[in-house]
């Protein structure tokens, strides 16, 4: 009876997902999705936590952190299960996002007012728009501006990258990537702030003589149109490895060929944290894997944007052990993080990933530290703290933008300052 009941669903499954209505036309709905906010007092609660993030069952939307808050999302049939663990556990935790749909719709509705013809900073904006507007740059700014498309995503979209120099032999270069993780919409409206503040007001910089910028804004551009059309709560590539539960994609940051496998990693194809079949196993990762180490630039300084908790970390993510530079990386990431707080108060923290966080490896910052030998390789986590988390309102682009390119300036600074 049993099996039977089992082969009819199934079967059923099967007929919704696979042939009636195919999983792309379904908008992912979040109604009745929660988030909930609990806080690691102790080893004992951290641990807790990892335990539960280990089971690789509910969306972390942060990583378990000691002494901080971790944020997990549930759908209304995991929400029974997760206040279970947390009182089995004696956690401390709050109600943090109650209805996920609601933010999710207004977030849209106000994007499509907030829109104008062009790319700024007051809405967001997808792929096509701001690869076009790279293109157009170029068109516009010959002698400074160059995109080429480093590769192509699963689903066959270009990876482009924009290379902005004044010329001459080319320079000691700061590479700045974005949009690893498709839900994260802030990191490319960061980086695209940059791209403008580079380009429009290049004559301002006077580190643009000593080195040039090489900008990838959509590390995932497939994830990142499907988190805008499909699932806004999506965050790894869109391939297709073949599970049996039809789960898609890999996360690109577990993907990376140093320590690839190691802790904070998974091996089911439908964990968030999925690693991949292989290193590089994904288009993404292996084009700019292949970018770094073959374009024959004297990278300086890998920055990988992602959001969110406000966290500019180091090297590494696989281990609590920190890499033999690491003072210099962290008092360049503390006085980057003291000049970001200068423009409006917002705080980061410093640190080392496994550190601050949890263990993680196969992250790109990782590999390009640990294989391609930048030393100055950082993740910063954009804001919030979590209040909005990954929808962050349109009206916190400009200041988010403007306080992060501070703190980006003053890397470029003091790696032109150190070439004199
Ligand atoms: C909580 O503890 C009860 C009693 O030990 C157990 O039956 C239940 O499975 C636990 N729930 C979770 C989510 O760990
Ligand atoms: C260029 O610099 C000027 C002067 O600092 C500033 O007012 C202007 O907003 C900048 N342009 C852009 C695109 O930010
Ligand atoms: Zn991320």
């Amino acid at each position: 009876m049993r099996a039977i009941t089992l082969l009819l669903v199934a079967v059923n499954l099967t007929v919704i997902y696979g042939l009636f209505i195919s999983p792309e036309m379904i908008e992912q709905r979040f109604d009745g999705h929660s988030v909930y906010r609990v806080k690691s007092s102790s080893e004992k609660d951290f641990r807790s936590l990892v335990k539960l993030f280990e089971t690789d069952t509910m969306d972390f939307w942060t990583m378990p952190r000691r002494g901080g808050f971790t944020d997990i999302r549930v759908n209304p049939e995991q929400n029974f299960h997760l206040l279970d663990f947390f009182r089995n556990n004696s956690l401390s935790y709050s109600l943090h996002i109650k209805d996920i749909e609601g933010i999710v719709e207004s977030e849209r509705r106000n994007n499509i007012k907030l829109k104008t013809g062009g790319i700024d900073w007051k809405a967001y904006y997808r792929a096509d728009e701001i690869h076009a507007w790279m293109d157009s740059l170029a068109d516009f700014y010959p002698g400074l501006v160059s995109v080429v498309s480093i590769g192509k995503s699963s689903e066959g979209r270009d990876l482009k990258l924009i290379k902005i120099s004044k010329g001459g032999v080319p320079k000691p270069t700061i590479f700045i990537d974005s949009t690893f993780h498709a839900r994260e919409w802030i990191s490319s409206a960061v980086s695209t702030y940059v791209i403008n503040q580079l380009t429009t007001n290049s004559s301002q910089y006077k580190f643009l003589d000593k080195v040039d910028f090489h900008i990838l804004p959509l590390v995932n551009p497939d994830g990142f149109e499907w988190s805008h059309t499909q699932d806004r709560m999506w965050r790894k590539t869109r391939s297709n490895h073949g599970s049996s539960f039809g789960c898609r994609g890999v996360d690109p940051n577990r993907n990376f060929g140093y320590q690839w496998g190691g802790s904070g990693t998974s091996s089911n194809k439908c964990s968030e944290i999925y690693k991949g079949p292989t290193a590089f196993s994904e288009p993404e990762t292996a084009a700019l894997r292949d970018y770094i180490s073959h374009s024959g630039t004297d990278f300086r300084a890998y920055i990988t944007i992602h959001s969110y908790s406000q966290l500019w970390l180091t090297p590494w993510g696989f281990t609590s052990d920190v890499p033999a530079d690491y003072n210099e990386l962290e008092s360049l990431a503390k006085r980057g993080a003291q000049v970001i707080s200068q423009a409006f108060g917002t705080q980061y923290q410093v640190g080392s990933s496994t550190n601050v966080l949890y263990a993680a490896a196969g992250g790109s910052d990782d590999w390009a530290k640990g294989a391609a030998g930048i030393k100055f390789s950082y993740t910063i986590e954009l804001r919030d703290t979590g209040h909005f988390g990954f929808i962050l309102p349109a009206n916190q682009i400009e200041p988010t933008a403007y306080e992060t390119w501070q703190g980006l300036k003053y890397v470029a600074n003091s790696i032109a300052s150190d070439l004199i």
